[in-house]
């Protein structure tokens, strides 16, 4: 971290093993409901180019739970439909008193030129294909909630890895701690070059394959609209990588099932597996919360 990013999180992959398990160890100890106000005085602006349920109502419920005031700014609405660019879009936050910066964005290192050019920490909330931290960090935790270890856990990745960047920031952290991660989808989802994300990652083109005896089964979403412009048709899609309850018990028995969400029902997993009890969906989506505290605590210097 150089001194013009202190205290940002940008992504996962220069990160330690040490640093990722101390944002988990501080996010334990968070409490949404009995939280002590740590960052009262302190402003959060939320900055989303991008639409987001989960990310911005989290890192928002995080930050006044803490006891900082929140700011959200979206890009439909504000003076970046009249062509701001992103750096005077930043200057102008930091001008009216942001002391940290939550920033979702369609471009891969939006958020690194935030916090190359504003004196604050920031956060990247989503960069284009590139990472999703903060999901990885709650997806890690979420894991850990069930599991005594990463280590050698088997994990199953199914779905549209290329375009995603929440796979990309968790191929990254399970990678660190020795999980076996196998990727599976279709070549234009998933192509051969997603091996060179990490060392040992496993690629395969039938669900059947990849879920089997598997620890972890994450489920991506897939869009309808990129699956036009494939040679896989939409039913194909379905019948080879759609998580089913049958594809899913091939999993271990004490298996969980992730989706980062949104999750389209009927196309990347049935409704049956989005509600079974092996989902952890929910689960992941309230760990959210705990996880984003400690981020924006950390980031001001006031985890502790
Ligand atoms: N997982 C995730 O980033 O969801 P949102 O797009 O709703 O924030």
């Amino acid at each position: 971290m150089t001194k013009a990013t202190r205290g940002s999180l940008l992504s996962i992959e220069p990160l330690g093993a040490a640093e990722i398990l101390g944002l988990l160890s501080i996010a334990r100890r968070m409490n949404p409901l009995k939280a002590r106000p740590l960052l009262r005085g302190r402003r959060v602006l939320l900055l989303f180019y991008e639409p987001s349920t989960r990310t911005r109502s989290s890192f928002e419920i995080a930050a006044q739970s803490l006891g900082a005031m929140t700011t959200l700014v979206l890009s439909s609405g504000s003076s970046i439909e009249k062509g701001e660019s992103l750096l005077d879009t930043g200057y102008t936050l930091r001008a009216v008193g942001a002391d940290v910066l939550v920033i979702r964005h369609p471009h891969a290192g939006a958020p690194l030129l935030m916090a190359k050019h504003l004196d604050i920490p920031v956060i990247n909330a989503g960069d284009g294909m590139h990472e999703h931290p903060s999901q990885a960090l709650l997806d890690a935790y979420t894991i850990l909630q069930h599991k005594k270890t990463l280590k050698g856990l088997q994990v199953a990745i199914v779905g549209d890895i290329y375009h995603s960047r929440v796979a990309r920031s968790a191929i990254h952290l399970l990678s660190k701690f020795g999980a076996r991660i196998t990727l599976c989808g279709p070549p234009e989802l998933v192509p051969e070059l997603a091996a060179n994300l990490a060392s040992g990652l496993q690629i395969t083109r039938t669900a059947e394959e990849a879920v089997h005896g598997a620890d972890v089964v994450t489920v991506l979403r897939v869009q309808k609209e990129r699956l036009a412009g494939m040679k896989i048709s939409l039913q194909d899609y379905i019948a080879r990588y759609q998580i089913t309850i049958a594809r899913l018990k091939l999993a271990k028995r004490d298996a969980i099932l992730m989706h980062p969400g949104p999750i389209i029902r009927g196309l990347e997993l049935t409704s049956e597996v989005a509600d079974c009890p092996q989902s952890a969906i929910v689960e992941e989506v309230r760990n959210g919360v705990p996880v984003r505290m400690a981020i924006l605590a950390k980031a001001l210097g006031k985890a502790g």
